[in-house]
């Protein structure tokens, strides 16, 4: 069976002019072929970057010396007129409280909780999928439409005055807007240098500040939900250690956080999912059969869960195949060595994640798509695979992410096959997520 689609690599040195056109269409596109052949690539871009693939290496960069490997100026530059200094871009003692007082929000107990708010959702999504009557739908909309849905319930249930929709319009054009990264950006130029998309997407950003504050401060009147959502219990968060609460201004930028980070990365995990198993009918068949014998005529729970592990294994799969943050990066705060290489002050430090992924060293057969790699109890090798990052910066929402993803996926292929309705496959293309370009566009039968 041929492989599903891939980012073409560069197999040959790119001029400057080159790489900066080719990086504005698709980030990825910049990755040289042999970042999947070889642990470590280095060049020079008027700053000297690294690019890391090496598992005791990424140890090195996300746990054990993560104060010196601070989050690069793009992924600041980008991200703090959205969601201020929140969790996500905070460092040092800054983020060290804010993790502290978030992370019960995210504790099993809090993560199962909310697996109705999913149910509710992937019911919504089977409705939506049964009236769309077999014409081709681009699964991409639908799920960004699904996941929106979750993460506007958990983080803001049920407020009156919240608008989902302006929400939403807010959050896509400030996407679409500041999402085009620059090769500026992936050096690391300072923030200041103006970037294109930046004016226009300011009025989206206002819309969305003024949003959420209007809400948070109309549930501190009006009190806590019956099933607390992520406002009641961010609005009760205190770190441990001081005793400190967070401000409205904090609360809100974390809370815009959680619906940035949680909801479109989440419905790329589903539409690439989709896509392959609308590529490997073989592969959606069975995951059928285990959806079908556990849930009948329902969608799923969060008690099925223990019951799906074909379906966990198609996920995992998908995030390694296009993990939707397939690139993340660090700047070098001090002088170390990686893989025997020196890396000075200052230097930028890229994670490849999209490159690791698929790493001849560590994969087999790596751009081929094979659930079972995930089943009968092997593990990846440990910061070989990284779709949620790993080191005490881990992704937040792991938990509540794959809990969703094989919720939402369960249900759909209990209910409908799937098949494709392309002229061209989707096409990979980071701009600020792995996105697939030109849709996932796919034929929905009941079954
Ligand atoms: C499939 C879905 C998701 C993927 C692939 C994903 C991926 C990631 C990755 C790779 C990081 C680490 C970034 C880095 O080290 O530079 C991260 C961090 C984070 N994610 Fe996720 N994420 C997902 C869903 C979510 C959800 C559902 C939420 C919240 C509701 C969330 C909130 C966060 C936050 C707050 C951080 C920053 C944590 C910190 O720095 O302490 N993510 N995510």
């Amino acid at each position: 069976m041929s492989n599903p689609v891939r980012v073409p690599l560069v197999t040959r040195p790119l001029s400057l002019m080159q790489s900066l056109s080719a990086a504005r269409r698709n980030v990825l596109s910049i990755l040289p072929e042999i970042a999947t052949r070889q642990p470590m690539v280095s060049g020079r871009v008027g700053i000297r970057w690294h690019m890391v693939m090496d598992p005791a290496a990424l140890r090195q960069v996300m746990r054990d010396r993560l104060p010196d490997y601070p989050k690069s100026p793009v992924t600041k530059t980008l991200l703090k007129p959205a969601i201020g200094n929140s969790l996500f871009i905070a460092e040092d003692a800054h983020w060290q409280w804010q993790r502290r007082a978030a992370a019960p929000a995210f504790s099993v107990r809090n993560v199962r909780a909310q697996g109705p708010v999913i149910t509710r959702a992937a019911e919504a999504t089977l409705a939506r999928i049964k009236a769309g009557q077999a014409a081709p739908m681009n699964m991409f909309d639908e799920m960004v439409s699904t996941t929106f849905q979750v993460i506007s319930d958990v983080t803001l249930s049920g407020e009156s005055g919240f608008d989902r929709d302006v929400v939403h319009k807010a959050i896509d054009d400030y996407i679409a807007a500041a999402g085009r990264i620059t090769l500026a950006d992936m050096f690391g130029l300072p923030g200041w240098v103006p970037r294109g998309g930046w004016f226009r997407s300011r009025r989206a950003l206002r819309t969305m500040r003024k949003i959420a504050d209007t809400t948070i401060e109309a549930r501190r009147i009006s009190g806590p939900q019956a099933v607390p959502d992520l406002l009641d219990l961010l609005l009760n968060a205190t770190d441990p250690e001081t005793g400190r609460q967070m401000s409205t201004a904090e609360l809100r930028d974390n809370l815009l956080t959680f619906i940035v980070a949680g909801h479109e990365t989440t419905a790329l995990t589903l539409s690439w999912a989709l896509y392959l198993c609308a590529f490997d009918q073989s592969v959606q068949s069975k995951a059928r059969e285990e959806a079908a014998a556990v849930l009948g005529n329902r969608a799923a729970t969060q008690d099925d869960l223990g019951a799906l592990p074909y379906i966990t294994a198609i996920i995992e799969e998908t995030l390694r195949l296009y993990p939707p943050a397939a690139l993340v990066s660090r700047t070098a705060r001090k002088p170390d060595r990686l893989c025997g290489r020196e890396i000075r002050k200052g230097d930028t430090v890229m994670i490849p994640i999209y490159a690791l992924h698929r790493s001849h060293m560590l994969w087999d057969d790596p751009d081929s798509f094979q659930p079972d790699r995930f089943l009968g109890g092997t593990k990846p090798e440990r910061f070989a695979y990284l779709p949620f990052g790993d080191g005490p910066r881990v992704c937040i929402g792991q938990s509540f992410a794959m809990q969703e993803a094989v919720i939402i996926l369960a249900s759909l292929l209990a209910h409908f096959r799937f098949e494709c309705a392309w002229d061209n496959p989707p096409k990979p293309v980071m701009l600020l997520t792995l996105r697939p370009e030109g849709g996932v566009w796919l034929k929905a039968s009941p079954v």
